[in-house]
């Protein structure tokens, strides 16, 4: 039973389209206040918390580049200031690290331009972002990593982002360690193919079907498939799950 009845917080990155918005948006309906983070998007980000406070929930948006680790620690202040303002408070409960970007090259065409910036937004962002935000995280509370289904199978022109995921499940149990002692849970969910604009869509009507093909559901997911799930862990129900990897891709690769 969850004793503590003061309303929870979720921050989200890259809460302005795809699977971020759909975590924030009924993130929302299970009364959790939301932080939303944006990045090339703010329009977006705005209209997705503008149609939570239309609703009778209560969202706010910041800004956030997470391959800038220079701006982490204004960041985290900016956070602090915003839940004292908005929540009369300086700590919140849930943090989750979704913002990432895709790859579309074969190993052969891989530079190291493409290799840094999929290691410094799917990686070098998510670690030293929750290393400067854990402090505001309540004892007992959460963080979720977004990983994805290609951390467990590999495929042509993912190469270096597929690798990513694997480590990121990899840190996910680091820091379900090393934070243990203040009771922080800390989870990986992995997505399988998801109908959104990452990495410029699922391409077309015969790489969907392969997709399709390969899924026990036999289908492509829907950014509300994985935020209605996301949403579900941010309770006092998923209160012994801890330092899991856990795949929702309608049974992708079986
Ligand atoms: N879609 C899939 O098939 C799939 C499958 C498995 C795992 N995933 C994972 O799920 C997560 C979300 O993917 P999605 O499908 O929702 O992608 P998406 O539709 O492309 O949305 C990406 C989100 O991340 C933000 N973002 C991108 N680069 C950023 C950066 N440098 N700093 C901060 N925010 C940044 C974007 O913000 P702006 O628009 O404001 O720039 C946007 O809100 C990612 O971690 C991805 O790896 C996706």
């Amino acid at each position: 039973m969850d004793t503590n009845h003061q309303p929870k917080i979720v921050l989200i990155t890259g809460g302005s389209r795809g699977i971020g918005k759909s975590i924030a948006l009924h993130a929302a309906k299970r009364n959790i206040g939301v932080i939303i983070t944006y990045n090339k998007n703010p329009e977006l980000g705005n209209d997705v918390a503008n149609t939570i406070n239309r609703n009778g929930g209560k969202a706010i948006t910041l800004h956030l580049d997470t391959s800038d680790t220079a701006s982490f620690t204004s960041f985290a202040s900016q956070v602090r200031q915003d839940l004292k303002s908005n929540w009369g408070r300086e700590d919140f409960d849930y943090l989750v690290n979704n913002a990432g970007i895709a790859q579309r090259s074969l190993i052969a065409d891989t530079t190291e331009e493409i290799f840094d910036e999929l290691v410094n937004v799917n990686f070098k962002g998510v670690f030293f972002l929750t290393q400067k935000l854990i402090p505001l995280v309540i004892d007992g509370g959460q963080i979720i990593n977004i990983s994805s289904g290609l951390a467990r199978f590999a495929f042509p022109g993912v190469a270096v982002y597929g690798a990513l995921k694997s480590a990121l499940e990899s840190l996910t149990r680091y820091f379900a360690k090393e934070y243990a002692a203040r009771k922080i849970r800390v989870n990986s969910v992995a997505p399988g193919a998801i109908d959104t604009e990452f990495g410029g869509g699922k391409g077309n009507e015969s790489q969907r079907a392969q997709v399709t093909a390969m899924t026990a559901l036999g289908r492509l997911g829907n950014a509300d498939d994985i935020g209605g799930f996301v949403a579900s862990l941010l309770s006092d129900d998923s209160r012994f799950v801890n330092a899991q990897r856990i795949e929702v891709g309608g049974g992708v690769y079986i």
